[in-house]
């Protein structure tokens, strides 16, 4: 997630954009820029890498002045370089703009601008689009900054805050947004424009939550709001209390609560953007012909911990959807096993930071027997993304808590989409079938905002539970990865000890293990498998010890022979890893924080394990 400052007032716009982004920087960033507006004209400035580099370049007396715009980027389209910084200029260099979203439709906008405008573009972006369409717009109709901001974000497809200022208008930000936040602010010297609450405490805790659709002209004296149809909006400020830590976590305890609850943006986002108008999938970036994908003789999965759980989901995917055979391993064995791969293999990484050592290893080892590498990667420019033939990127944003949680449920959204094109390539997916869980894809997002709302229920669970030393996950088929990912989860925040298995595997020597109030939670998203999966419920509640059951509400038979369930929205088998994971987070989450543990920095774990 990119951030955005704006300013305009008395003091040096330049100090106090640096300021803002300053508080914005723990969300993550590659690149930051400033434009400010001075004597009618733009200066720009902007750098890869951090904000104290950008700072090196604006000291100068001549790049001063009294309102700007700035922004640090979180790459998505376009690798992590100086020219893919924003802010972005207009050709005519008369427009200056910063966004924070994603252009679904930029190509489109893109080709028209060079086709019909003979537009040059200087980034790979999809952001550079709206600063050609404003100044365009803005040229054409006399320089009436609302008007052409209005025209040419109605072009746009996708999530958008966008922050605009014109060389001859040395008074007015404008700013608009569409499902990115957006929030602005005044003080007695200046009024404000932000991504993010953080950036303006220094100055202002009374500030004016933009809603989506709302266009912002921000002047020194003033903030003007207006609904989509222009109508001025008469809206209270509110007062933030948080302070700066807790303003940083988007008002939740923890990050990772934060991005639990950030999962349905970015599975909607990380899907919506690789479908057509006709959700045909187009996978930038990756080049599978036919030819080569009816060649491969394996598909490996490689990752470590969370990714791995989501390889095994995209082992069954890629199986079921494309018909090729997939070898799942961890990382840290795949590398010392001197596996069997030739050019016939197509090895497939999965990684959120992209520098994972076992996994970055185990890349090179594959590349050098001859293997294609597909990577699905969250951070842009990382090494993995780097040394592979093919990435895709989730768009999770960035995720700080150790402890993953957007990060897989979006690199679960990636292995539905390269399996569903993989089997659309080589013509063996039924075409309805593929449109059917395509739609299913397309509800997740409202489907996880549903199980999120179940939250109170899962913190109740979590005070009955926390006490427990001991907390065994089952699952079968596609539920086996879930059962691990729920294990590590709570493993890695609450320091219980936890462990997963395959529910059919349980008589052959773990049931020992089960004693009376032993607990379990046994993972049933799968219809086809539900009867075997109570049989197992029966097999362990003979032994007296307690069972909660994850299951669709079609299953509500579970509570027939479980202890306590939490049941699912209804979906397809298919498509369901994607929700029964998020009450497992949640879960982890609560039994964590009621033992008091440091839930975002637990203890023993990196973020990235960049050593061996
Ligand atoms: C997940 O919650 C853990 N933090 C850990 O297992 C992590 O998934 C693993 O280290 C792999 O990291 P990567 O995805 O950045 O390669």
């Amino acid at each position: 997630m990119c951030g955005i400052v704006g300013y305009v007032g008395a003091d040096s716009a330049k100090d106090v954009i640096v300021d803002g982004l300053k508080c914005l920087e723990y969300r993550g960033y590659d690149s930051a820029g400033i434009a400010l507006v001075s004597k009618g004209k733009i200066l720009l400035r902007k750098e890869s890498g951090e904000l104290s580099k950008l700072e090196k370049k604006i000291t100068a007396k001549d790049f001063d002045g009294q309102i700007g715009i700035g922004h640090t980027r979180w790459a998505t389209h376009g690798s992590p370089i100086r020219e893919n910084a924003h802010p972005h200029l207009s050709t005519d260099g008369k427009i200056a703009i910063v966004h924070n979203g994603i252009i679904e439709n930029f190509m489109q906008l893109r080709e028209e601008l060079e086709r019909e405008h003979g537009v040059t573009f200087k980034s790979e972006t999809d952001s550079e689009v709206i600063a050609h369409l404003i100044g365009l717009s803005y040229a054409e109709n006399g320089g009436d900054l609302v008007l052409a901001v209005r025209e040419a974000t109605g072009k746009m497809h996708g999530a958008y805050a966008v922050c605009v200022v014109a060389a001859d208008n040395p008074d007015t930000i404008v700013a608009i947004r569409k499902d990115a936040p957006l929030i602005a602010g005044t003080s007695d010297t200046g009024s404000f424009i932000a991504s993010d609450i953080p950036a303006l405490l220094k100055w202002t805790r009374d500030i004016y939550l933009i809603e989506n659709d709302e266009l912002v002209v921000v002047n020194k004296d003033e903030v003007r709001i207006y609904d989509a149809d222009n109508t001025r909006v008469k809206r209270e400020q509110t007062h933030i209390d948080w302070d700066a830590a807790a303003a940083e976590k988007g008002g939740y305890e923890h990050f990772m609560l934060k991005e639990i609850y950030e999962q349905p943006a970015g599975i909607k986002e990380t899907l919506e953007v690789r479908l057509g108008k006709q959700g045909d999938i187009k996978l930038d970036g990756i080049e599978l012909s036919k030819d080569y994908l009816d060649n491969i003789s394996k598909v490996y999965i490689v990752a470590c911990g969370t990714a791995s759980h989501a390889g095994l989901i995209g082992k069954s995917l890629i199986e079921k959807f494309a018909k090729i055979p997939c070898e799942t391993d961890l990382a840290s064995e795949f590398r010392y096993r001197d596996p069997f791969v030739d050019e016939h293999t197509l090895f497939i990484c999965v990684s959120q930071s992209g520098e994972t050592s076992d996994t970055l290893e185990a890349l090179r080892e594959a590349k050098r027997k001859g293997a294609q590498i597909l990577s699905i990667v969250n951070v842009v420019g990382s090494s993995v993304s780097r040394e592979s033939d093919h990435v895709f990127y989730t768009w999770a944003g960035p995720e700080i808590a150790v402890a993953s949680t957007k990060a897989y449920t979006t690199q679960l959204m990636a292995f539905y989409l390269i399996a569903l094109k993989m089997g659309e390539i080589r013509g063996v997916i039924d075409k309805d079938y593929q449109k059917k869980i395509i739609e299913e894809l397309r509800q997740l997002p409202a489907k996880v905002e549903k199980v999120l709302e179940g939250e109170k229920l899962i913190e109740e669970m979590a005070k009955r539970y926390y006490k427990k030393e001991n907390i065994f996950f089952i699952g079968r088929g596609m539920d086996v990865a879930t059962a691990h990912e729920a294990s590590l989860k709570l493993k890695e925040i609450s320091y219980i000890n936890s462990f997963s298995i395959a529910a059919g595997e349980l008589k052959h020597g773990t049931i020992a293990l089960i004693r009376r109030q032993t607990l379990f939670f046994v993972l049933a998203s799968q219809d086809a498998l539900f009867e075997k999966m109570l049989s197992g419920i029966e097999e362990i509640k003979a032994r007296k010890a307690q069972v909660v059951c994850i299951t669709k509400e079609t299953n509500v038979r579970a509570e027939e022979v479980a202890d306590e369930t939490f049941l699912l929205p209804d979906c397809m088998d298919e498509v369901a890893p994607i929700l029964a994971v998020v009450p497992m987070q949640i879960l982890a989450y609560h039994i964590a924080k009621l033992r008091k543990r440091n839930i975002d920095k637990p203890r023993n774990l990196a973020k990235s394990v960049t050593v061996e």
